[in-house]
């Protein structure tokens, strides 16, 4: 990659991210939607505090970054971002709940939890997965319905039972807090609980900007294995990284026995496995020539990040 690749890559992320903070900033603001009673006020800060200010804001530029591949007016990619981004910090909260992780730093900052109370990040958490699911299905998304239908089942399919929320399920087992302890598919644990959200970036620019199914599956098999160079990415730096520089605890997976790609394939086959992960991300992009190169580089940036 050349450096002027990388610059425009880095301005880029920061661009979105200021955008997402702007379109999060009005979502998640006073007023009272049609159909809405009130909103309370503590609830409303609480939302806030864990979705404003911080985070890198990887899944929102993906959306509009594959959404930009076909030329889908970039208002309408950031709201589909905003709604992801939603769903991504409501896992963030109940992912570091004294029952899930215990985490007391997120974002540089007190856990949710910490700064106010369990219930409150709780209900806060459940807030954020609803109100996504209200953006998603916004007439501003786009103009034809079925598309946002697609657009919002998938959402739901990424989410749940069969994605993420499912993979923190296979995350905690893997612990062996259940009983006994089962043998752990790392791979699957992985693409449910994050590859599936970060897939979900990616497939979204297609289904916004209803690409050919060749140009589908091309977004869908960079979008797998970008989760995955994400998840070897995060669990090495859990090793390897240093807690001021995360914002988040590191150290933390091997003190409470989680199976990792770390614990599986040791520091160098994972290191090793993000590169092949790497290459094919590249090449499942081929199809797009050079209007690929941003999500090429955002491929090395996860693999190289260093929070
Ligand atoms: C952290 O995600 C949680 C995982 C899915 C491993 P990010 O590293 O994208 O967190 P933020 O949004 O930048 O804080
Ligand atoms: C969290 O994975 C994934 C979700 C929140 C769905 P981790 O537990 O590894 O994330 P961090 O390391 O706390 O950010
Ligand atoms: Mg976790
Ligand atoms: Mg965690
Ligand atoms: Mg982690």
């Amino acid at each position: 990659m050349t450096t002027g690749a990388s610059t425009d890559f880095a301005t880029r992320l920061d661009k979105t991210a200021d955008d997402t903070e702007a379109v999060l900033g009005r979502l998640l603001a006073d007023g009272i939607l049609p159909d809405e009673i009130a909103r309370p006020k503590r609830l409303m800060d609480a939302m806030r505090y864990s979705t404003l200010g911080g985070g890198k804001r990887l899944r929102p530029f993906l959306v509009v970054e594959s959404a930009a591949v076909f030329g889908v007016p970039r208002d309408a990619a950031l709201l589909a971002g905003a709604a992801l981004e939603c769903i991504h910090c409501y896992s963030l909260i109940h992912d570091d709940l004294p029952s899930m992780d215990n985490s007391d730093l997120r974002r540089g900052r007190p856990t949710l939890h910490k700064a106010y109370d369990d219930a409150t990040a709780i209900l806060a958490g459940d807030a954020l997965l609803t109100l996504a699911f209200d953006i998603i299905t916004r007439d501003e998304i786009h103009k034809d319905a079925t598309v946002r239908l697609l657009l919002t089942r998938a959402l739901a399919r990424a989410s749940g039972i069969g994605g993420m929320a499912g993979g923190q399920m296979l995350d905690l087992a893997g612990e062996g807090r259940f009983g006994d302890r089962e043998p752990v598919d790392v791979a699957r644990l992985q693409q449910m609980k994050t590859g599936a959200l970060l897939r979900y970036g990616c497939i979204a620019g297609a289904l916004l900007g209803q690409a050919t199914p060749q140009q589908y599956k091309a977004l869908d098999d960079y979008g797998r294995a970008l989760g995955e160079a994400f998840q070897i990415a995060d669990d090495l730096l859990d090793v390897e990284g240093d807690a001021a520089a995360l914002g988040k605890p590191a150290g933390q997976d091997a003190a409470m026995g989680k199976t990792t790609f770390v614990t599986q394939l040791g520091l160098n086959g994972a290191k090793q496995r993000v590169s092949d992960l790497l290459a094919s991300a590249d090449s499942a992009l081929a199809i797009f020539g050079a209007k690929g190169d941003v999500l090429r580089a955002a491929a090395r940036f996860v693999a190289e990040r260093k929070s």
